[in-house]
């Protein structure tokens, strides 16, 4: 973490959305020019690791924009719920960009929409047995987790080199748009009553069946895909996650942050980060 992003201490604690900071892009990224299978680093499991991110992001968007939506009414503060409306156009754009994606990395043969499919299933299931509250809950939690996430891609840029420039251009872009509206869902779950119990509770099964579910996506999309990384890619692919740099490794702090009893996600301030990065992916506005 660099100085940009460190947590500031809990006694002093009162970090808050920033206004007008949420800014909506329309994007046009070419998957037309991804043609080779494995177009990260020719490793097949990093390359599958990916696709899977990209295969879960349209439905669980879809959950987080509802999740929200459901306690728009109960919002009072103008600035909130002119957030909400940025938030669900940002989250849509990404939805609409990942969709695209995923239809490439499909016609590749890796089966990014079969993914979809699978995560769009689990989630109505989970609906079925949660309270609207439980689900806003389980949104605070996973953009929280997809915040610190956006951190690590954009502090890390060493871990994208040999990824295709147009995913690697995606990846960057959600990344900047995630860190600008971390704290909405928060502010909505919280200003409207929301128990930090409650997002502790859920936080802890997210933290175990998160990871748990993204390893073993991968490897059923390694398996659809007939394609087995060597040993050598495997242990690059770990390094990856659980080395020095990795991107587990290097969660984790930020990560427990989350259980403090005056956690705000703006405590963790990228505003400097996400400056340096917008120049990168302003080519591909339209
Ligand atoms: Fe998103
Ligand atoms: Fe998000």
């Amino acid at each position: 973490m660099n100085s940009a992003t460190q947590p500031l201490p809990a006694a002093q604690s009162s970090a808050q959305r920033q206004p007008g900071h949420i800014e909506v892009r329309k994007m046009d990224f070419s998957f037309s020019d991804v043609n080779e299978m494995d177009w990260y680093r020719g490793n097949p499991f990093l390359t599958a690791f990916i696709a899977v991110l990209s295969g879960t992001f349209p439905p669980g968007e879809q959950m987080f924009i509802e999740s929200v939506r459901h306690f728009k009414d109960q919002v009072t503060d103008p600035q909130l719920l002119e957030d909400i409306k940025d938030f669900t156009r940002q989250e849509a754009h990404h939805t609409n960009q990942h969709k695209l994606a995923n239809e490439k990395l499909e016609a590749l043969g890796w089966r990014a929409q079969a993914i979809e499919r699978r995560v769009e299933k689990a989630i109505a299931l989970l609906n079925a047995k949660r309270s609207k509250r439980e689900r806003l809950a389980a949104t605070v939690c996973l953009e929280h987790i997809t915040a610190i996430i956006a951190e690590y891609v954009l502090t890390h840029p060493k871990q994208m080199e040999g990824m295709h420039p147009s995913i690697r251009n995606m990846m960057v872009w959600h990344a900047i748009e995630e860190i600008e509206h971390k704290s909405v869902a928060f502010d909505v779950y919280m200003s409207t009553g929301g128990s930090r119990k409650m997002l502790k509770r859920i936080m802890r099964a997210i933290a175990v069946l998160f990871p748990t579910l993204t390893f073993a996506r991968t490897i059923y999309l390694l398996f659809a895909a007939r394609r087995m990384p060597s040993w050598a890619q495997f242990k690059e692919g770990m390094q990856m996650l659980f080395g020095k740099d990795g991107m587990i490794t290097s969660i984790k702090a930020p990560f427990k942050d989350f259980y403090r009893e005056d956690f705000h996600p703006e405590d963790h301030d990228n505003r400097e980060l996400i400056e340096k990065w917008k120049k990168e992916i302003a080519e591909y506005q339209v």
